[in-house]
């Protein structure tokens, strides 16, 4: 979908649906006043019949022959003032590119001077509405739904908001790759797979884009007997996707790190999961799907700023080979690990994967991973938990969720939850027959794999992938790109501060 930023009156915007955000309040304001004056008085008369509401996730379309030089007009609710955020703009955006999307070629959308967002920001969350909210998961049926929107445009002659716009256009496109790689099959999304997608990526465009993915032999003589344990159940072999990006303008002294789980099916392992929606553990590479994607939203957008994204990827697979409760690992950082239970599993992915964002030069690190079902059950589908080893970096991926669209809260670390993975044999254990505090037991494992410097650990498990859809938004079910907005806003800030 193109972005577009068009000048202009509103009678004069030449589209197939011209949008409005519209207040659930008594009085009509901003665009949507003045062309109720211009159509003289309609619109006040369709509020008092209870045809426009201004509630989220209604869109009323009209339409308006001759009156303007749009074919439809469609005003977008985005409740009351008081309530009004980025995430309802995104809601009213959505909810209008899901109607439109059949029939309408083009959306252009007027913006609120009255709201509590600037102008800028409105724009960036109708973008991000937009296209996120046209995805269509349904790409393996034979016959797809139609899909035509092609061009999105914005009224307004700020360059803040062009600019704004056309950032946002291409961080979601990325995040909706991102979501076809979520809910790309596993049958298909094979760690290779995933692999031979990432290598796509980094032909795509940016010179200073690379990529390489060993396989097994040089995982395990990396020392990785964590990562390799986890891959060694599977016939489908494991890739270690490392993806650097060195723009020639960024200052030498700080490298994002971005590790990411990519496991693209958890069958368990010999712990194995119980049937119910197991198929959504096709999603359970979400987290490494989302650091690939961004890194290729960041060398699209020229981001002045050194990246390395590590993924691990693998399954973790029942079989003859499969490592099992009671084995004894060494990861790639000398610590050995006690296996309790093989579902654990993305721990052991990241255990080998943080050092090596690390050996390769990541100053400030975070992890994205599907790793707990607690978190998604603490937190449900709308925040994700992060957990760090600095409070300022905690606050910056804090702020950068908030800022993007892809939330997050903040949880604690604390040495006293250490002995939840102290092992009798063994450095520590992946895991712990008592059912307290998982995510914070999780995180607390992975901390003994950050090394030196910023860490966060982005436990996305509820957000990542949904089994249910959220019903704003993100309507449908499975991959939501999660990760991508907000590790571009991050990106953009640590190149700032740098
Ligand atoms: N991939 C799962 C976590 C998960 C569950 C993500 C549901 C998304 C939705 C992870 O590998 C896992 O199985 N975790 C276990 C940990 C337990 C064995 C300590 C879990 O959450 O049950
Ligand atoms: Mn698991
Ligand atoms: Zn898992």
């Amino acid at each position: 979908m193109r972005v577009e930023v068009q000048a202009g009156s509103p009678e004069s915007v030449e589209s197939d649906v011209l949008a409005a955000p519209l207040l659930a309040a008594k009085e009509l304001t901003g665009p949507v006043a003045a062309l109720n004056g211009r159509l003289g008085g309609l619109l006040e008369r369709l509020a008092e019949q209870g045809e426009l509401t201004g509630r989220l996730k209604t869109a009323p379309l009209f339409h308006l022959d001759g009156e303007l030089k749009a074919n439809r007009l469609a005003l977008a609710g985005i409740g009351a003032r008081e309530a009004v955020d980025a995430d309802a703009l995104r809601t009213a955006a959505g909810t209008l590119a899901r109607e439109a999307r059949g029939y309408a070629r083009s959306i252009a959308w007027l913006l609120d001077d009255s709201l509590p967002l600037s102008p800028a920001e409105q724009a960036r969350a109708i973008v991000d509405g937009t296209f996120l909210g046209s995805y269509d998961p349904g790409r393996w049926k034979t016959e797809p739904a139609p899909e035509r929107l092609e061009s999105l445009a914005i009224v307004s002659d700020d360059e803040a908001v062009g600019e704004a716009a056309r950032r946002a256009g291409v961080v979601a496109e990325w995040a909706n790759r991102a979501r076809d790689l979520a809910n790309a099959p596993p049958n298909e999304l094979t760690p290779e797979g995933l692999a031979d997608r990432a290598a796509e990526v980094a032909a795509g465009g940016s010179p200073h884009l690379s990529v390489e993915a060993p396989g097994l032999t040089e995982i395990r003589e990396l020392g990785m007997g964590a990562f390799a344990a986890v891959a060694q159940g599977s016939h489908n072999p494991a890739r270690l996707i490392v993806l650097r990006y060195e723009p020639p303008q960024a200052r030498g002294d700080v490298v994002l790190g971005l590790a990411g789980k990519a496991v693209t099916f958890d069958t368990g392992g010999i712990s194995i999961k119980k049937p119910a929606y197991m198929e959504d553990m096709k999603g359970d590479m979400a987290g490494g799907g989302a650091v690939i994607a961004a890194v290729g939203a960041l060398a699209e957008l020229e981001c002045p700023l050194q990246v390395v994204g590590v993924v691990g990827a693998t399954e973790n697979a029942v079989g003859g080979g499969a490592f099992r409760p009671g084995d004894i690992l060494t990861a790639m950082n000398g610590k050995t690990i006690e296996i309790i239970n093989t579902d654990a599993e993305g721990r052991l992915v990241l255990a080998d994967v943080l050092p090596y964002a690390r050996q390769l030069g990541a100053t400030h690190l975070v992890d994205f991973a599907t790793l707990t079902g607690a978190m998604e059950r603490a937190l449900g589908d709308f925040y994700a938990g992060v957990f760090a080893n600095d409070s300022e970096w905690r606050t910056l991926v804090v702020e950068s969720g908030e800022a993007s669209g892809d939330h997050a809260w903040p949880w604690p670390l604390h040495p006293r939850y250490r002995r939840y993975v102290d092992s009798d044999y063994a450095d520590l254990k992946n895991s712990n027959i008592r059912s307290q505090g998982v995510p914070v037991l999780a995180a607390e494992f992975l901390h003994e794999f950050a090394g030196e410097g910023p860490w966060a650990h982005v436990d996305m498990a509820g957000t990542g992938f949904f089994t249910w859809p959220r019903h704003d938004y993100l309507w449908q079910r499975g991959g939501t790109g999660y990760g991508v907005r907000l590790i571009c806003e991050l990106a953009d800030r640590l190149a700032a501060a740098a």
